[in-house]
């Protein structure tokens, strides 16, 4: 009896992983998912014994996206979402300030980072001392915050925004001028739009600043038709020859409302296999430019984290009623 139970069991585990797959095969070479199965099996156990969730950013690859996540979407998503967790852990599949910002909203649980390198450039761009010094030499000029920072610039800041809604968190706060720090292309993007000034810092994000105009002419004449979507952290000379450009949210939406024949995404590789996966009729071209710290996280490190309860995410109290702060005010606006 108890050996048929078992078989069942392990039948059951095996159609299960063999219905994932069949999600991600287009973009899953066979031979790569022999190499995942186990780490996926093993992860959607854990998940169950430790009451944990998965929230994977939109850079994360397809088989941590589609196969073991159980929130997906941009920084705004995740910070919103991070809010309504009720298991007792959240593991954050993405980057360092995104696993901080879910802990500054929701500190009771337990936030684990699979890889604590997991950084960010743009994050590392600035620290509090610089906020400091700005608020000095600016003063009375409100701070707006990318949420790509750490939690102490964020409690230096008055408010934070993601690249979905830059534009309105600056509009929102009714003043001529502000200080949008640390992503100077996310600023000067954003200035294109709006009639408030914005003054910028000079951090920008190590995977859009390699776009360059010349590389979507060179896309727009192999690939004729191709619509182009690119990210907010691209050089403003990269967005104004693309058609479109917004967070890796609206650029989700853009693909599934219009469904493009043909479209290249300026941003991040994995967008592009995650979205595949969801819009089979879409042709996907793939310039790829990978994010070192995105792609720190793996299986087998979510695998790992969980197994160990590692790496906890603590945020210095000092700091954390600030920064949690300037996140509320932009989740108010
Ligand atoms: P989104 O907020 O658009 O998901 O971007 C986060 C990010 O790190 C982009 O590089
Ligand atoms: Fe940071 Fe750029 Fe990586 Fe996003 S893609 S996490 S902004 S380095």
């Amino acid at each position: 009896m108890d050996t048929l139970m078992l078989d069942r069991g392990v039948r059951d585990a095996d159609q299960g992983l063999e219905r994932l797959y069949d999600r991600v095969r287009r973009v899953v070479p066979p031979m790569e998912w022999a190499g995942f199965a186990d780490d996926i099996r093993a992860i959607i156990e854990l998940k169950k014994q430790r009451n944990a969730v998965i929230l994977a950013h939109n850079y994360q690859t397809p088989e941590i996206f589609h196969c073991v996540s159980d929130i997906v979407g941009d920084s705004l998503a995740l910070a919103r979402e991070a809010q309504e967790v009720d298991a007792d852990v959240i593991v954050m599949a993405g980057v360092h300030f995104m696993a901080e910002t879910a802990k500054l909203m929701n500190p009771s649980k337990t936030v684990l980072i699979p890889d604590a390198r997991a950084g960010c450039s743009l994050a590392d761009s600035i620290t509090p001392a610089d906020v400091r010094l700005l608020r000095e030499r600016f003063p009375g000029v409100p701070i707006v915050t990318y949420v790509n920072t750490s939690a102490a610039v964020k409690a230096e800041s008055d408010i934070c925004c993601t690249s979905g809604n830059a534009r309105k968190v600056v509009e929102s706060l009714g003043v001529p001028r502000v200080l949008m720090i640390p992503d100077e292309f996310l600023a000067r993007n954003v200035a294109a739009e709006t009639d408030v000034e914005i003054l910028a810092w000079h951090g920008h994000c190590e995977v859009h600043e390699r776009f360059t105009p010349a590389d979507i002419a060179a896309l727009r004449a192999a690939h004729p038709g191709v619509v182009v979507l690119s990210h907010p952290e691209c050089p403003p000379e990269v967005v104004a020859a693309s058609d479109f450009a917004g967070s890796t949210a609206r650029m989700s939406e853009f693909v599934a409302e219009r469904q493009p024949q043909r479209v290249v995404l300026i941003t991040e590789c994995s967008m592009s296999d995650n979205l595949a996966v969801q819009h089979p009729k879409v042709e996907f071209v793939r310039p790829c430019n990978l994010c070192p710290h995105m792609k720190r996280i793996t299986l087998g490190a979510i695998r790992h984290a969980l197994e160990t309860m590692s790496e906890p995410v603590e945020i210095d109290p000092s700091v954390a009623f600030a920064a949690r702060r300037s996140v509320e005010r932009m989740l108010a606006v």
